[in-house]
């Protein structure tokens, strides 16, 4: 049993192991084939979502098993029900339970009542199925990681603070430009520099969006206001401004750089259209892998109980 709520639930030695077999699912769509088999994942979703939702209802189709979609209107956690109670009912259904929360702590909270592995599919403070994704689409385009550099540019946010803890992790650089006001969680960033020096990679933040990029074989941004936010859009607005991948920044970085983005992208605000759609934007490379990263992560979680 093992939940996966944030990037350091995993070893550097599993996130490796998920790396590789998420390349060899997506060489071998056949492969886990069975293991959901009279099996069925609970998706617990406060949230919209497209690529999480979908990729992990496909993934449990593939899989053999099948996915049970619980909106917002379903359960309405914690007005409806709390945690643990749906918690402890929903394990006395299904073998996995795939949650994406507002607060952090009540991702947490189901993986302390459930008696089945929760995976996180995003919360306030951690996005690591995406950062899975991510690095698996910087490896099978440069076909390496450790040495890499990647920079960041816009919302010290969840998908930052998953991307940090995986890139530390597996000895990427990373350079992180955010307003001084909307950095990375405090004690987030303090251990993800100590986690990055112990794995002989580099972690620096910036106020300017080109010191970031300089040089860099991978940009990445996502979103100024992140769903919840909304009601900061008009602020955040104004403050990211110079915080926005366009074709002048992607000038500073490598020449065979490419571009990231989780998505939903904005187009216009974090990243201009011509970048998303230009020939160095891997997004829907990045969005696919998804399916393939998460395939990975249950067949390790799920894989060996029957
Ligand atoms: N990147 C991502 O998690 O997308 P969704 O919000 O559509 O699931
Ligand atoms: N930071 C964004 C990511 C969406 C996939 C959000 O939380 O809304």
């Amino acid at each position: 049993m093992h939940d996966i709520l944030r990037v350091t639930d995993l070893s550097a030695e599993e996130l490796t192991a998920a790396l590789r077999l998420a390349a060899r699912c997506k060489r071998s769509p056949r492969l886990g084939q069975g293991v959901l088999a009279g099996r069925a994942l609970a998706l617990v979703f406060q949230k919209p979502s497209v690529r999480t939702r979908v990729s992990f209802e496909v993934a449990a189709v593939q899989m053999g098993g099948t996915a049970i979609y619980l909106g917002p209107e379903d359960i309405q956690l914690n007005h409806r029900e709390p945690v643990q109670d749906v918690a402890r009912t929903l394990s006395r259904y299904v073998d996995g339970i795939i949650v994406r929360t507002f607060g952090h702590e009540d991702a947490e909270a189901f993986a302390r009542w459930a008696s089945v592995p929760v995976i996180n599919g995003l919360s306030a403070l951690h996005h690591p199925c995406q950062a899975v994704a991510d690095l698996l689409t910087i490896h099978e385009r440069f076909g390496r990681l450790r040495g890499l550099t990647v920079g960041y540019v816009g919302d010290g946010n969840n998908v930052l603070h998953s991307l940090m803890e995986a890139c530390g992790m597996l000895g990427v650089h990373l350079r992180v430009a955010t307003p001084a006001r909307y950095r990375p969680d405090r004690a987030l960033w303090a251990d993800g520099l100590v986690r990055a020096k112990r794995h002989g990679a580099t972690l620096i933040w910036y106020d300017d969006s080109r010191d970031a990029v300089r040089g860099a074989q991978v940009l990445y941004t996502d979103v100024w206001a992140s769903m919840g936010q909304e009601h900061e859009r008009a602020v955040r607005l104004k403050a990211f401004r110079s915080f926005q991948i366009n074709a002048g920044l992607l000038k500073l970085a490598a020449r065979t750089a490419i571009v990231l983005h989780c998505l939903p992208a904005h187009r216009g605000e974090e990243i201009t259209a011509d970048v998303v759609e230009g020939p160095r934007s891997v997004v829907f490379d990045q969005a696919e892998n998804r399916l393939h990263a998460q395939k990975a992560l249950l067949m390790m979680v799920l894989g060996e109980k029957r």
